[in-house]
């Protein structure tokens, strides 16, 4: 037997949550035979941030990347490894650097998606140097930004047309709230939106490679009740939509860890928000949903290197876009034909066959470490890194419950009791 020695990246901000898990459970895992008998051995270490020759190898087969999003050091450098040494990565930098919301918003729209219906409109304040002063008053035609509301209809969504992390969203009702965020927008740019109101259900679904985890979320509750426990809140044609959004998204752009967000109504499946580098897998928001996210991680990590998947830097927006523009296919029939390219471009049936035939053991694995010592520590580590004193034992008590609920169902698919 063979031996091949694996060593996966991950390139991190201020978490120290799910790093220490995937840690933890890469180095429980142990080898992994594949097919041909050839035993991958596996570390994983944290990378740090220096000056590196443009010709210098990576160590890494693999890179889970959280932080080249904001920082133009740790994207070049991943750029580097992507164009030079085919590291593996989750996500490409280069589709994340220049399809912002708002260009992911174009290109699902071509494709068919329900995106509610969205204007872009020009900075309220424009930037401040004088080549642009000049452009501005030669070219900026003056507009009538009430005129463009109306036309949307109220309620509407007024927000950064890049944006993450709610920052600069609000939820406009009238002219006065119209104006008052359009002055307060100042040199950010704008996307107007109409609101999906009266929504059904918020489903927020998170992608690892193949897999898609739907959940329910609440925007409206404290960051820790976001997400709820529930199966079954989607019906089921209603929830193979939702995945296929997330997954048609994921394999046009090369994103193989992103979340997206869509609002239900009247069975209607409208995607608001797709495009995020660095979604949210923390503990404390996912709690029940956690171990799933990490098992994930693992098992795509797992089979793209064991494999030897390459790296795919070329899109094939072509390909979609011929399906896009067929005009004897209705939506339904386009999403199956998307469907059908996202697992081909996944290799969603040969990552099941992996999984079950080799990775088998990553249930027991991850269910012995959550029921253990090492992962409660980490919880109450965490959760004295996110709440302030006095809620500590509180949210202890809150996240142990609903990782224990984890234990016990997981027990229960497993077939231990
Ligand atoms: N068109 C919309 N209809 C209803 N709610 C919306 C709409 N757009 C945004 N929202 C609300 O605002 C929140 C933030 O907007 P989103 O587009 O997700 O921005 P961000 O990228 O900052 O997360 C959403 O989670 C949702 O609650
Ligand atoms: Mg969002």
């Amino acid at each position: 037997m063979s031996d091949h020695q694996h060593l996966i990246g991950l390139l991190l901000g201020t978490e120290e949550d799910w790093p220490t898990a995937f840690e933890a459970i890469v180095r429980r895992l142990g080898p992994v035979v594949d097919g041909r008998g050839t035993a991958h051995h596996y570390d994983v270490e944290r990378i740090t941030i220096e000056p590196f020759d443009l010709c210098s190898r990576p160590r890494y087969d693999l890179v889970i990347d959280r932080l080249a999003y904001w920082y133009y050091h740790p994207r070049e450098w991943l750029k580097k490894a992507a164009l030079m040494d085919d590291v593996y990565l989750l996500n490409s930098p280069f589709t994340f650097q220049s399809m912002e919301k708002h260009a992911a918003y174009c290109a699902m729209l071509r494709l068919g998606l329900k995106v509610p219906d969205t204007v872009l409109i020009p900075y309220k304040n424009p930037p401040d140097h004088t080549k642009y002063a000049y452009t501005a008053e030669k070219y900026n035609q003056p507009f009538d930004l009430d005129a463009i509301a109306e036309r949307l209809g109220y309620p509407l969504f007024m927000k950064p047309y890049d944006g993450g992390a709610w920052v600069g969203v609000s939820m406009i009702r009238d002219r006065d709230e119209l104006h008052r965020a359009y002055d307060e927008s100042g040199q950010r740019l704008m996307h107007l939106q109409k609101a999906v109101a009266g929504y059904d259900v918020f489903a927020r679904s998170l992608s690892i490679g193949p897999e898609t985890m739907v959940m329910k979320f609440d925007p409206d509750q404290p960051m820790h009740g976001r997400y709820s426990v529930a199966h079954g809140f989607l019906d089921a044609a209603t929830g193979d939509e939702t995945v296929t959004i997330g997954r048609l998204v994921n394999a046009f752009f090369r994103w193989e860890f992103n979340s997206c967000e869509t609002l239900i109504r009247d069975g209607v499946v409208y995607p608001i928000d797709y495009a995020n580098a660095c979604p949210d897998i923390a503990l404390t928001s996912l709690h029940y949903y956690f171990p799933w996210a990490i098992k994930a991680l693992v098992r795509w990590t797992v089979y793209c290197t064991a494999t030897g998947r390459r790296p795919r830097l070329d899109l094939a927006t072509r390909r979609y876009f011929d399906i896009a523009d067929r005009t004897d296919l209705s939506y339904e029939e386009k999403l199956r034909e998307y469907r059908t390219m996202a697992d081909e471009y996944f290799e969603t049936e040969a990552y099941s066959d992996f999984c079950a035939s080799r990775l088998g053991h990553l249930d027991e694995v991850m269910h012995d470490w959550v029921r253990g010592p090492d992962f409660d520590r980490l919880l109450v580590d965490t959760v004295r890194a996110t709440f302030p004193p006095h809620e500590h034992d509180h949210f202890i008590a809150h996240y142990r419950g609903l990782l224990g609920l984890w234990v016990r169902d997981e027990e229960t698919r497993l077939n231990r009791v």
